[in-house]
């Protein structure tokens, strides 16, 4: 397919018509940000690790019957996906306790947690995505209570999914953020899946292999989202 024109660009991914219709290039780019834009910076490769990263993952996920936006990769920075109506509503599930959960509980970072939790957020860059309830969403209008009993389902099914997928290649899944849209009456994942969007702890070591490195000055933040690439695709 062709590339047309672009249509939007966010902090990390640009967004391209192209000559099938409904049908979008997602572009993955080297910029970072974090605390609502306030920390910018660009990390090697990070266009490339996340756009093959997400891609694996969004393939596992078809295979356990988990759709999403995603319809093939077409370059190093591209794929190629269904376009679709975003819920303006992030999805967060957690296994452990970590970032705004150890901060809003007083409890350490690395605090397991007796079950998953599933958190939302409204997507709204001028708020700061503030953390929303069950109830907003459907009050607010942002999904409907179907498609928010969906959304919840499919987080937990994907923190399933994952944890016991990464736990094998020695990576601890400590929690992520979702976001889904709609398109025909269906629900489907879409955005990424990414280290950007997830924290991945090392197994062994606990040390962080994800976009916490860039938002803590911890360093070796290219190296980590490679590690991750390296542990998927190398099954190591
Ligand atoms: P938090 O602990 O900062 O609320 O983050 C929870 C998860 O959501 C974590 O895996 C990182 C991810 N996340 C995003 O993908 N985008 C964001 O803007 C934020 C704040 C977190
Ligand atoms: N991506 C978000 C931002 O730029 C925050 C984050 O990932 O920490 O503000």
């Amino acid at each position: 397919m062709k590339r047309g024109e672009m249509l939007y660009e966010g902090k990390a991914k640009r967004v391209f018509r192209t000559d099938s219709p409904g049908r979008f290039i997602v572009e993955f780019k080297d910029d970072a940000t974090a605390f609502d834009g306030k920390k910018r910076g660009s990390i090697e490769e990070k266009g490339i690790l996340n756009n093959r990263i997400s891609a694996y993952f969004f393939a596992l996920l078809a295979r356990a019957g988990i759709p999403s936006h995603f319809i093939e990769l077409i370059s190093e920075r591209e794929m190629f996906v269904e376009g679709v109506e975003i819920i303006p509503v992030e999805v967060v599930a957690r296994n452990i306790v970590a970032g705004s959960l150890a901060k809003r509980t007083g409890l350490p970072e690395g605090t397991p947690l007796n079950q998953p939790v599933v958190e939302y957020y409204y997507k709204r860059d001028d708020l700061g995505d503030p953390m929303i309830n069950c109830s907003h969403v459907v009050a607010l209008g942002l999904a409907s209570a179907d498609e928010l009993h969906r959304m919840r389902e499919t987080a937990l099914r994907i923190n399933g999914i994952l944890k016991e997928h990464l736990e094998a290649k020695g990576i601890v899944l400590v929690d992520f953020k979702v976001e889904f849209g709609r398109k025909d009456g269906q629900v489907l994942l879409a955005d990424e899946i990414s280290p950007d969007t997830c924290r991945f702890w090392d197994k062994q070591t606990g040390e962080k292999l994800d976009k916490d490195r860039f938002r803590r000055d911890l360093g070796g933040v290219a190296e980590a989202y490679a590690a991750i690439w390296q542990r998927l695709d190398g099954g190591g």
